[in-house]
């Protein structure tokens, strides 16, 4: 059930942030608003809530008339060895700042409301969920694509929001809804940055101080791999030259950083050098993996 009263007043006017934990209670919330005309947008997070996730708020809050974040730290994309035990969680933090940046709903599912006990179907988006990320976090994207496409038909929404940083999970999301006939709109929406160029993540709270300094480098490289990239240098060129900048700045290891095609993630020129490029990267700070990406102009 729900754990407050409903969300409109008798004139229908928006009232504070509400919160449910079932489907069910979701689809009721959201078809009463689709009965009523409004439009709805979803913003699917992990909690933990930073400006980046704002942002994509602020987007649906702008352009819809009704927003639903959802919160759940999904199991299904953690490798064995990676942090699903040590995700920064704040739920109470999360919801004062969905509260103040206008969400109407909040969707907070429990592991076994989100996974039926038995649960063996899931989304794998082949190819492009393979490579890059996939290849460095095998099964991240069938975790990613499951729960998103899960979360799609439960919400139900007319458009949802995903951000740029995850710029191949934004792809590999276009791609399933297109393919599962999902007909929610996908809309990406820009990284936000520190002030010193470093992307914003719930991850960056592992940074030591000595990491947080070194960190805004991976953003440097992507700058000076992009203009290159403008300058027509050759791909492998670009990536030596980034790999040699990042661990001279202090990174521990690179998982990549290269120049692609900006729709298709295919080697930059395969598919004609008349087409949007953009630079991705992956590189470890002590034990933290940061991600990050640029357009190549
Ligand atoms: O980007 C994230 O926070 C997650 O991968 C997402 C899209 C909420 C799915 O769990």
């Amino acid at each position: 059930m729900m754990t407050t009263a409903p969300m409109t007043d008798d004139q229908g006017s928006k009232k504070g942030l509400e919160i449910v934990r079932t489907v069910a209670d979701l689809r009721q919330v959201v078809s009463s608003w689709h009965k009523d005309g409004l439009s709805v947008g979803l913003v699917p997070t992990m909690g933990a809530l930073h400006a980046g996730h704002l942002a994509l708020i602020e987007q649906s809050v702008n352009a819809m008339d009704r927003t639903v974040a959802t919160l759940f730290v999904n199991p299904k994309q953690f490798g064995p060895n990676e942090d699903l035990d040590t995700y920064p969680r704040d739920e109470d933090g999360d919801r004062d700042k969905l509260s103040v940046a206008g969400t109407d709903l909040l969707f907070a599912p429990s592991a076994d409301e989100m996974y039926a006990r038995g649960n063996s179907t899931g989304v794998s988006v082949a190819g492009l969920g393979d490579i890059l990320e996939g290849e460095f976090r095998p099964g991240f994207f069938d975790g990613v694509a499951t729960v998103v496409a899960k979360l799609l038909i439960q919400a139900g929404a007319d458009t949802a929001y995903f951000g740029e940083k995850d710029y191949q999970q934004l792809l590999v999301i276009r791609r399933l809804a297109r393919d599962l006939d999902i007909p929610t709109v996908i809309e990406g929406v820009a990284i936000v940055r520190a002030d010193d160029g470093l992307a914003l993540s719930s991850r960056n709270a592992y940074l030591s101080d000595e990491e947080r300094r070194i960190a805004p480098a991976l953003h440097q490289t992507l700058l000076g791999a992009a203009e290159k990239a403008g300058a027509g240098e050759d791909v492998a060129g670009i990536e030596a030259w980034a790999h040699t900048q990042l661990l001279d700045a202090g990174f521990t290891s690179v998982d990549y950083l290269t120049v692609r095609d900006a729709e298709t993630l295919e080697a930059y020129g395969a598919l004609g050098k008349d087409r949007p490029a953009r630079v991705l990267a992956a590189a470890k700070l002590g034990s933290t993996r940061l991600i990050d990406n640029i357009p190549a102009e």
